[in-house]
């Protein structure tokens, strides 16, 4: 199958930003988007994963690049509490050949999803200093299949920093049951990137 050129990709990205008049967001600004594509595929592509859910997931850009340009094949589920991302989701995948299920949820409050329902979670373009983390990142360890994977930065929003530098982030991640695989600084805006392996171990018998 031959799958589509970064470059058509970026085009029809393009389009469907400027059809919805939607500037292009000033998150990440300073981080040239093969930055981020760059760093991103590293991360994923050795690992297996079939059954994604997207936090804070936008349109699904990520999910579309991954499908349309590298070939990756997965269900795709993406939470958002914006209604115009929810109702155009579904439009901005088809452009792409893919399907995904948007759900219009805060995720500020418990995700309305099944346990260990995916084996990848992704959160990325959010300022953890907006959120409680402990209590995300308890819900990212519920939906996430044993040994699933979360990938997510910490970034810089605006007049927004990460409250965590590299010891406290290693602590949450702990904390919240997760073993960190990679935990590197990026720079250009986003601080931390990290991806984490959920504990093979019962809730009950961590000590906090
Ligand atoms: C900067 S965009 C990032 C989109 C995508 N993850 C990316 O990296 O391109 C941030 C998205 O997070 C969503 N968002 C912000 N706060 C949220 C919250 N509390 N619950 C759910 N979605 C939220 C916004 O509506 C927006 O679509």
């Amino acid at each position: 199958m031959i799958y589509m050129k970064k470059e058509e990709f970026l085009q029809i990205h393009d389009a469907f930003l400027r059809s919805y008049s939607e500037k292009q967001t000033q998150w990440f600004v300073n981080v040239p988007r093969s930055i981020r594509f760059r760093w991103f595929l590293t991360a994923t592509n050795p690992l297996n994963w079939t059954k994604v859910l997207d936090i804070c997931g936008g349109y699904g850009e990520y999910a579309s690049y991954m499908q349309a340009v590298e070939g990756r094949h997965f269900k795709y589920t993406c939470l958002d509490k914006e209604p115009h991302v929810i109702k155009c989701g579904p439009s901005y995948l088809k452009n792409f050949g893919m399907k995904g299920n948007f759900i219009l949820h805060n995720i500020r409050k418990p995700f309305p999803l099944p346990e260990e329902a995916f084996d990848m979670v992704w959160l990325f373009g959010w300022c953890d200093a907006l959120f409680d983390c402990y209590k995300l990142f308890n819900e990212v360890y519920r939906v996430l299949e044993n040994n699933g994977i979360f990938m997510f930065n910490m970034a810089y929003a605006g007049k927004y920093k990460t409250k965590y530098d590299e010891k406290p982030l290693r602590e949450l991640m702990k904390r919240t049951n997760f073993d960190v695989l990679k935990l590197e600084k990026i720079i250009n805006g986003v601080d931390y990137v990290v991806i984490a392996r959920k504990c093979n171990i019962a809730r009950a018998e961590v000590t906090r």
